[in-house]
């Protein structure tokens, strides 16, 4: 059971390059956006408008929005903290946002220097406002599946802050799996809760894993066979979350791509086209990317 169409949310942009040592040069950015977008993707997170004290690699997040040759029907998000972030979205032309918080008190802290309620209740102003503009609201959930600080999370407390979420007018979820440790089974008993639950349908949720442990594949087979259609993936597999030690490798793009084509999903999408998007960033890297079909590729 599988489902018929899948929608690929590209995070390489952001999630990839907030957590590599080096600043990419802003002009290098650019294109590897744009040559994701012409690979197929329709869904790119581009950039965040955080703190650039937080995250100095993406200090050029007004830069990069503005100057995307954009290309017609691709969505290109941010994420933002805080009403200042929203400000600096809305400026350089941002149509689509994405708030985040998450299912544990700790990484809050850590992450965005707020407990979850905060979080939440800095939120509301900051949706609101974008849905007064007509711009679409993602709201991630990480460490739904364990924490760095605090280790298991109850699946109560991630669907308890899914709730909240969808309460302030988030459209669409992501659950982070911000350290890479779920398995197949964390996935079911997660995603069992929320059919349960029945107030949030599962079109509405996406899943967003880091392979840290080999199993990011396994998970997306298994969202997918529950009904889940959004996934996330960082092409080459770049990326992590400075505030999660360990948190190397998103899943990469094209093996996430390589596994939908085999299922008969994601034909629009060009693979070839995603490695050489992964390319334009390799040389800036300070290793090779991790992706296991961008290894094949090119080696060949
Ligand atoms: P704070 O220190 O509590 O905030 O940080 P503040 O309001 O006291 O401001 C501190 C300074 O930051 C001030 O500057 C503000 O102006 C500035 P100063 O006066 O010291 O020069 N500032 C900003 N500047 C630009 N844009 C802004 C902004 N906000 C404040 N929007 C804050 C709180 C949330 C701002 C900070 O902690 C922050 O930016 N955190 C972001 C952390 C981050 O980006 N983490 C990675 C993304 S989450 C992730 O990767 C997980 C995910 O992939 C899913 C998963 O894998 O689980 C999504
Ligand atoms: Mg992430």
């Amino acid at each position: 059971n599988l489902p018929v169409a899948v929608k690929i949310v590209e995070v390489g942009p952001r999630d990839g390059l907030q957590n590599e040592q080096i600043q990419i040069p802003t002009a290098i950015k650019l294109r590897f956006i744009e040559q994701l977008a012409d690979a197929g993707l329709s869904v790119i997170e581009a950039t965040s408008f955080v703190s650039p004290h937080a995250i100095p690699q993406l200090s050029d997040a007004s830069e990069v929005m503005q100057n995307i040759q954009r290309k017609a029907g691709v969505e290109y998000s941010a994420l933002v903290p805080n009403l200042k972030g929203l400000e600096r979205a809305l400026a350089a032309g941002t149509r689509s946002i994405a708030v985040f918080t998450a299912a544990s008190e700790s990484f809050t802290r850590h992450n965005i220097n707020a407990s979850i309620a905060e979080s939440l209740a800095n939120f509301r102003p900051v949706i609101e406002r974008a849905r007064a503009d007509g711009i679409a609201v993602r709201g991630y959930i990480s460490t739904a599946f364990g924490c760095p600080y605090e280790g298991a999370i109850a699946p109560q407390q991630v669907l308890h802050v899914a709730h909240a979420l969808i309460e302030l007018g988030v459209e669409e979820l992501s659950l982070g799996d911000t350290i890479g440790v779920a398995t197949p089974r964390a996935v079911i008993d997660l995603l069992n809760l929320f059919l349960d639950d029945q107030s949030i349908p599962l079109e509405q949720i996406g899943v967003h894993f880091h392979d840290t442990r080999g199993t990011a594949l396994a998970n997306v087979l298994t969202a997918l066979q529950m009904g889940v259609s959004i996934i996330d993936s960082s092409a080459g597999g770049l990326g992590g979350c400075p505030y999660a030690p360990g948190a190397a490798g998103n899943l990469a793009t094209e093996d996430l791509i390589y596994l939908l084509q085999g299922l008969g999903l994601a034909a629009t999408i060009d693979l070839a086209k995603v490695v050489a998007a992964t390319s334009i960033i390799a040389p800036y890297l300070t290793h090779e990317p991790t992706s296991k079909y961008y290894r094949a590729a090119k080696a060949q």
